[in-house]
Order: C-alpha cells, then sequence, then structure tokens
C-alpha cells in the first residue's frame, strides 16, 4: 500500500520516524500524495542517483512532476498564470541547458575564495547583533535577535536589497512558504514580493553598482523579467534556510556540552560541526528534491517510467545506515561531507560556501561571547516549523 505523504515531524531532532521503516523497506517507496502518487527515495546511493540529473527533469512544467500531485486540486488559471510568471529566472526549477545559462554566471559570485572575502563582513554582523543582545540584558529570543537577521543582513548586503524592508520580505517569505496559509495568501505573496523586486531592479538598471546585482546587470545575459527571478530566489534561498539552522544549531550544541567544549578548546572542529548539524538536521528534507523521470529508469532496482514523479527524503539518505555509521547519533567529529543537505549533481546548492561561513562564524562567536548560553524553556514547549516544507525552530528563548 502507498505511504500517505507527506508526513510531519513531531520531534526537533529527528526526522519522521516512519522514515527508517520505509527506507528498511525499500530504496524506492510509493507515496500517495495529497492529489496522486509518486516516488519516495529513501536510501544515500538512490538519493545522489536521482539528484545527479541524469534522465530527471526538475521542471514543474514537466508532465508528472510532482508539484502538481501536492496539492489536492488543481491550480486555477490566476495561479497558474502568478507560477509562470514566478517561473522566470527561478532556475532551480529549470532544466540543462537553460538552467547551466543562470548557474554559469552566478557561480564566481559564491566560490570559496569570494566567500573569503565576506567572512570580515559576516563576523562585523555577528558581533553587532551580539552587541545589541547584551545591551538588552542577559536575555534573548534567538531566532528574532541573531538567526534571522543575520542571514537575511548577508544576503542584503550581498544583493543589494535594503535591508530597511526586511520586515515586508521576511513576512511574505514566511506567508509563501506556511503550510497553514491558504493557497490565495501564498499567490499574493509571491506576487507582492516579485513586484517589490522589480521596482528594485529597474532603480539598478539606471546606475548599476559593482555589486552582486550590478554584475548580472552589466554582464547584459539576462533579461529584466529573468534578473528579477534571479534576485527572488537568491533572496528567499539566502535567508530562509540558514536561519533556520541556526537556532537548532544551538539548542543542538547546548545538548551536546562535551562536544561543545570541545569546539570552544579547538575552534579548528567548527567547519566538521557545521557539516554534522547539516547531516543531522536536514532541514530542506524533500522540499527542494521534487523531481519526475524524463525517460525510463531504473533507481535501486525499481523501474521508474518517464512521466512518474519523484520526491528524493533528504533527511532519510542523511540517516542512512549504509551512508553513515551510527546515523542517529550526533558526532561533530564525524566528519562527513557526503551528506545531502546541500542536495548533489547539477542543482546543489550554489550558496552553500557562504551557508557554511554564516553557519561557521556566527556559531564560534555566540558561544565565544556567551559562555553561560542556556535555553530557558523546556524542549517539548519550543514552537517548531512542524508543518512547514523547511523545518526549523520559531522561537528559542536563551539566556547567559
Ligand atoms: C544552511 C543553509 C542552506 C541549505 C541547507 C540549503 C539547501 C539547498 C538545497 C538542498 C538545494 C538543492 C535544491 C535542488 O536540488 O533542487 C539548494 C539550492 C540552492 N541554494 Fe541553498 N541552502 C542553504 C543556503 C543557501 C544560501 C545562503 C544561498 C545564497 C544565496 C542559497 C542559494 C541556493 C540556490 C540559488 C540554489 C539553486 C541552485 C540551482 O538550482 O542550481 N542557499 N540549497
Amino acid at each position: 500500500m502507498a505511504q500517505p505523504f507527506p508526513v510531519p515531524r513531531r520531534c526537533p531532532f529527528e526526522p519522521p520516524p516512519e522514515y527508517a521503516a520505509m527506507r528498511e523497506q525499500a530504496p524506492l517507496v510509493r507515496a500517495a500524495l495529497p492529489g496522486g502518487e509518486a516516488w519516495l527515495v529513501t536510501r544515500h546511493a538512490e538519493a545522489q542517483q536521482v539528484l545527479s540529473g541524469a534522465g530527471i527533469s526538475t521542471s514543474p512544467a514537466t508532465p508528472g512532476h510532482p508539484s502538481r500531485a501536492m496539492r489536492p486540486e488543481p491550480p486555477t488559471p490566476e495561479e497558474i498564470a502568478v507560477l509562470a510568471e514566478f517561473s522566470v529566472g527561478h532556475f532551480i526549477d529549470l532544466d540543462p541547458p537553460e538552467h547551466t545559462r543562470f548557474r554559469k554566471l552566478l557561480i564566481p559570485e559564491f566560490t570559496v575564495r569570494r566567500v573569503r572575502e565576506l567572512r570580515p563582513g559576516i563576523q562585523d554582523i555577528a558581533d553587532r547583533l551580539i552587541d545589541d543582545m547584551l545591551a538588552k540584558g542577559d536575555e534573548a529570543e534567538l531566532v528574532a535577535d541573531f538567526g534571522l537577521p543575520l542571514p537575511s543582513l548577508v544576503i542584503c548586503r550581498l544583493l543589494g536589497v535594503p535591508y530597511e524592508d526586511h520586515e515586508f520580505f521576511q513576512s511574505r517569505t514566511r506567508r509563501m512558504l506556511s503550510v497553514s496559509a491558504d493557497d490565495g495568501a501564498r499567490f499574493t505573496a509571491m506576487a507582492e514580493i516579485r513586484s517589490y523586486l522589480d521596482a528594485l531592479v529597474t532603480a539598478a538598471e539606471k546606475g548599476p553598482e559593482d555589486d552582486l546585482l550590478g554584475r548580472v546587470i552589466g554582464s547584459g545575459r539576462l533579461t529584466h523579467a529573468e534578473i528579477v527571478g534571479v534576485i527572488f530566489l537568491l533572496l528567499v534561498a539566502g535567508h530562509e534556510t540558514t536561519a533556520n539552522m541556526l537556532p537548532l544549531s544551538v539548542l543542538t550544541l547546548l545538548r551536546h556540552p562535551a562536544q561543545l567544549d570541545a569546539l570552544r578548546a579547538d575552534p579548528s572542529g567548527w567547519p566538521m560541526a557545521v557539516e554534522e548539524l547539516l547531516r543531522y538536521h536536514s532541514i530542506v528534507d524533500w522540499a527542494a528534491f521534487d523531481r519526475v523521470a524524463a525517460e525510463d529508469l531504473e533507481i535501486g532496482g525499481q523501474l521508474v517510467r518517464r512521466g512518474e514523479g519523484i520526491l528524493v527524503l533528504g533527511a532519510s539518505a542523511n540517516r542512512d545506515e549504509r551512508a553513515f555509521e551510527r546515523p542517529d547519533e550526533f558526532d561533530v567529529r564525524r566528519g562527513a561531507r557526503n551528506h545531502v543537505a546541500f542536495g548533489y549533481g547539477v542543482h546543489q546548492c550554489l550558496g552553500q560556501n557562504l551557508a557554511r561561513a554564516e553557519l561557521e562564524i556566527a556559531l564560534r562567536v555566540l558561544f565565544e561571547r556567551l559562555p553561560g548560553l542556556r535555553v530557558t524553556a523546556p524542549d517539548e514547549e519550543l514552537p517548531a516549523k512542524y508543518d512547514g516544507p523547511i523545518f526549523g525552530l520559531t522561537a528559542l528563548p536563551v539566556a547567559w
């Protein structure tokens, strides 16, 4: 029988318990979605095979793509019109060779070398946010005071989006990604962010600066609408993910004080710790991993026919005992960089070097400057996004 899907998380530290049973059962499991069926990929090797992109399409326009089956009803003509406008330049949803055109243009902005140049700015933002927290007293709410503003400030600075407008685009992003909002509200939020960015790009086109947006405009390789789509994708992808990882990482490290002490004693362990936090939490899970077979394929011994939808369970692949020893154990010294928290293959996270730098700097600075940091609410009272596509906490009360 097909597994009803999606299944929600019930704990901040574990994927849905159904994943382990499905992984045991088979590498590919049939899922019953609200409006149809799809394959769920449960194991690491098969996850990499699908995400590598060979014989696979990620475009919602390809017949059989699971984005249609995730909804009980087909989209209305108005929604189809918003989606069509939204898809221009939204290259996470495009297949090569169209996708390659965008990716090639943006890769130089996110190389290890480029991100190294951004590190002092990130450190400065982290320090200033902690100064503000200290100025207010000995308590804070870590999502609002640190987790969300840090990546938001970084990406705004990088893109040339005024941070003063953060309440506007953060509230719209939340609505867009909220499962509890109705479809109408979600589509309105998307259209609002797009028209805000349209005006921003129009202004920048009149006098491009030497920033990412200016360079993309100056390249002359993208249309106005494509640039708006690219900035939209970078803005949303650039803060929603890291913002969710930061508070979860703080909570997890505080629950493993011996490992945290070791990191304080030897900060060279931070990069490896960040990889483990990414693997352990797998906050994106399947949300970005919706695919469709573009030809008949064999995956994990299973024939998948052209036009059949596929969802890769990243949170299951990252707990696959075939790829990781003691996968449910949190171990900052594990050194497993083969996790799929940033995906794999053609669409692997473009901002991964930036995300790593943000997490590493933010966590190191926070634990160095607030040595007495502790969470002031019990785990079971922490509000979490159990119904959202990207997992995270909505608040983390702390004191020091
Ligand atoms: C902890 C933080 C982050 C996580 C866990 C994460 C995760 C992911 C994942 C899983 C994908 C692959 C989607 C797929 O296969 O379809 C992806 C793609 C992407 N990410 Fe990230 N991301 C993070 C931070 C960032 C940041 C800071 C940026 C900054 C600009 C960013 C920009 C992008 C873009 C543009 C893509 C699309 C790449 C493409 O389709 O070629 N991400 N991310």
